[in-house]
This record gives C-alpha cells, structure tokens and sequence, in this order.
C-alpha cells in the first residue's frame, strides 16, 4: 500500500512537503506491536526494553549500531508455522533471510526444516547440526563444488534450476553412487508484491524454467529419465512481502496443472508441491500481514480444490517463509550523530550506522518505522530522514518517518522490523565493521554473531 503525502503537522514548515508517509502517529512514544518484536516495551522511565532488558543497558554492553533479536518472538513464530501447517506439510525457513549457527539451532529444536541457496549457507547448517535430509538447497548457478557437498552430505531435496542443472546434478549423484531427490523450480508467469500480483509473462527473470512454453514440462521429461535423480516435486516462489494471496492462487493452480501434464504422459503422479515463501511482515503501522494459520489455511484449500477439479491426489506442501519469521523479531538500535533540519522539508538524521548494515532501502525503496528509544519525549512531531554515515546520497535507513523535535545527539533510536535481509546483506562498504546480532530472551542478552573488527577487514587484505 502506497503511503501518500500529509499536509499537515507540527514541524518546520507549515506545509509538508511531498514524501512518503502519513499523519504523524499521535502518540510517538507508542509502539505499535505490529511493527516491533513479541517482548518490546516500554518501561515506566521511558525506556524501550526487549527480553526485560533496557535499550540503554544493550547499547552500554554491546555499542552501536547493533541488531537485537527476540529469541522468544522466534521461537515462538517458527512454532507457529510449523503448527498451522500441521504434519502433512513442510515448512523450510529461508535462510537467506538471516542465518547463523544460533537460528540453526532453533530451528532444528523447533521442528523446521531449512532452504539454503549457497555452500556457506549449507556449512552455516551443516556445522550447527542441522540434519542433512532436513535441509532443501537452492539457487541458479551452484557450482559443481555446491553440488557435490550436497549430495555427500546427504541433503534433503536439490532444487533444480536450470537444464544444465539437471544433467549436472544427476551425474554428479551417480558419480557419487546416489540418487538424489530434487524439484524442478519453475516460472509461473506470476510476479506477486505486497497487494498487487501481476500475471503476466513474468518469465523474464533469471529463476527457474518457463511453464510457459512447454520448457517445463520438457524439464520433467528429461530428470525423469535420468538415474542418478529422483524427482520429488515441483517449486515455485512468486515474490516478496506478499499479503494478497490472489497470486498463490494462480501460481497453485497452473503447478497443479503440469502435475496433470505429467501424470498424463508419465503415469506419475508427483507427490510434493512447494509454493516458495515471499509472505509479507509489518514494516510500518499501515500493513497488515496475516497469521501464519491463516495462510496455511488458504494455501491447503487451493492446493486441495486445484488438485481435486484435475483428479490427482493432494501432494504435500511445502513453503519457505525466511521474512515472515526472523523479520518481526529484530530491530536495529543506532546512536543519532547529529540533526540537521532543512527548512521547508524534513529533519536530516544522522545515525551511526546506513546503507551497511541495511541496504534494503537504498536497493528496494523499502518502508521503514522508526522510534527514539533511550527516553520519551513530549516534543511535536517531525518530519525526519533517517540517514547512515555513508559517503552515498542514498544512504538511507528511513525515508520519511516522525521523531520527536527534541531528538538530539547522543539519544538512541530503533529501527524495528530488520531481523530479515539486513545483516545477510550487509556489507564492509567505507571499511564499516558489520554489527553484531544480540540474541535476547527473559532478561539475558548474549551475543550470536560478533561485532567485526579492524583486525577482522585487515586480515583479508594480504596485499
Ligand atoms: C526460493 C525462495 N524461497 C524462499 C524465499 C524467502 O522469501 P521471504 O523471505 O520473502 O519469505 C526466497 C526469497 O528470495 C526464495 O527465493
């Protein structure tokens, strides 16, 4: 949902200026439990705390710029998947999403399985004990070296990607004396994005092989002829922070449909299905993500009805949620450097840390919340640009959101919602040091992924 201009407010000017978002919140020191994790609170002294603990006392023991994630709150949401998908369903957390030993960890105690799309991905799984069948391993171009690591360490499904996958991947098995379990992804002619699917030939895109076309139906004809593998089902995955389930739908049946191709011409009916992830989480008050049993709810019907008209029996689902899970459940907590108002527009905030430690911003236009955590405030509220310390026009960590007048150097402020794609994409970019990931649960914060170091950037420069 497009956030559309407000023209008016308390700030700097009397008319806003054209931006994206909307009335100011009447409450700024209110936390809107859509947007921040299962444990946030604020004290009776004003200060936000997450697991019990103080912002103030995370951000004496463990600096700024940092990510603090609710253990609780993702314990919690992967049991929630897990349970509204019952046992006749898979469901893989994408671990491109954020991944560490730690979060293997629970997801292994909490019955998930596990998507990995690289070899570091796969170490990260394997290193923290996840169990091999338990983990599917994607991507579009895993080298042979990916593969080979795959399949000797026993993984649950390859998805394929590609024609030259095929062949590769099945010769690799049968050199290896394997045969191993794989579904073909295919492209669906669906690009779905928050509240609007597109359903168009949206085959111009470098995943997977083309319903269209016949391209995959021809990529089924050829791994069912191949030894070394043994075709479990088909993959789709139609786009990201999805809340309108109209695409599933269209992806689910055309899936179902080559299922029928298939069985007609091969007499085999494929017994899995798995429909991606993509499912949308709150960034900001105005969205409205559903429930992990709601979702579940509406992909078994579709799946069910779509098989039922086409006479096949239902195959197990699978799905792949990474946002919907580890997204909610992390916010980043920053130091303001300094404030700059630019009269007749908005209030330039600078933070300690930009564009490195989340990029999504800069590269998708993403919507963000932001709050002053360190203390209340009673202050009007003000248009403000939350900025990185980047040398980048773009480094931006949020576009247009309103503080409290008073907000000054020196006070902490949180993003919330960047426990997904914002420490998995971070970079060193201007020599930043990557910042850690505090894991908090019941008045304990412990640190699972460490802050980086000088000695750490100068360690790999061996020039
Ligand atoms: C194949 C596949 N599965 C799952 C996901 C996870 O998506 P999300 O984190 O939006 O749920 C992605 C994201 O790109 C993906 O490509």
């Amino acid at each position: 949902m497009s956030r559309s201009a407000h023209p008016a407010g308390p700030r700097h000017a009397d008319v806003l200026p054209e931006g994206h978002y909307t009335a100011p919140p009447t409450d700024l020191n209110a936390l809107d439990g859509k947007v921040w994790a299962a444990t946030v609170t604020r004290n009776s002294d004003g200060v936000v705390t997450v697991g019990g603990i103080e912002v103030t006392r995370l951000a004496e023991e463990f600096g700024t710029p940092a990510y603090f994630l609710d253990e609780t709150d993702f314990r919690a949401r992967c049991r929630a998947w897990a349970d509204a998908f019952g046992k006749d369903a898979d469901v893989f957390y994408a671990g491109k999403a954020f991944l560490s030993r730690a979060i293997v960890r629970w997801l292994k105690e909490e019955g998930l399985n596990l998507d990995v799309c690289s070899g570091g991905e796969l170490a990260t799984a394997l290193d923290a004990g996840m169990p091999a069948e338990r983990i599917a391993f994607h991507g579009n171009n895993k080298s042979e070296r990916e593969i080979r690591r795959a399949i000797e360490a026993g993984v649950g499904r390859i998805v394929l990607d590609s024609f030259q996958e095929i062949v590769r991947v099945a010769h690799i098995a049968q050199e290896l004396g394997k045969r191993q379990k794989v579904q073909i992804r295919v492209t669906v002619g669906v690009e779905a994005h928050t509240h609007e699917f597109i359903a168009t030939a949206h085959e111009d895109q470098k995943f997977g092989i083309a319903l269209a076309g016949g391209q995959a139906a021809e990529a089924v004809r050829r791994a069912l002829r191949l030894e070394g593998l043994e075709l479990i089902g088909i993959h789709s995955h139609i786009g990201s922070q999805i809340f309108d389930m109209a695409g599933f739908e269209v992806s689910a049946r055309r899936v179902v449909q080559l299922l029928a191709e298939v069985r007609d011409e091969h007499g085999v009916e494929l017994p899995e299905i798995d429909l991606g992830g993509g499912l949308g989480i709150a960034y900001t008050s105005e969205d409205d993500p559903r429930e992990p049993h709601e979702i579940a709810k509406a992909l078994t019907e579709i799946v069910t009805r779509e098989c039922e008209s086409a006479n096949l029996r239902t195959p197990r689902i699978s799905v792949e949620p990474g946002r919907a899970i580890v997204g909610p459940t992390a916010f980043t907590l920053y130091e303001v450097g300094t404030v700059k108002p630019l009269e007749g527009l908005r209030t330039y905030v600078s933070v300690d840390g930009g564009m490195s430690d989340n990029i999504r911003t800069a590269l998708y236009d993403a919507e963000y919340s932001v709050a002053l955590v360190s203390r209340t405030s009673e202050a009007a509220p003000m248009l403000s640009r939350v900025v990185g310390k980047h040398c980048e026009s773009g480094d931006i960590v949020v576009k247009d959101a309103f503080l409290p007048a008073d907000v000054a150097p020196g006070d902490l402020i949180a993003v919330p919602a960047t426990g997904a794609y914002c420490r998995s994409m971070a970079s060193n970019y201007n020599h930043a040091l990557r910042p850690p990931v505090v894991a908090v649960a019941d008045g304990a914060a412990r640190v699972i992924v460490r802050r980086e170091t000088e000695e750490d950037l100068l360690r790999l420069d061996v020039g």
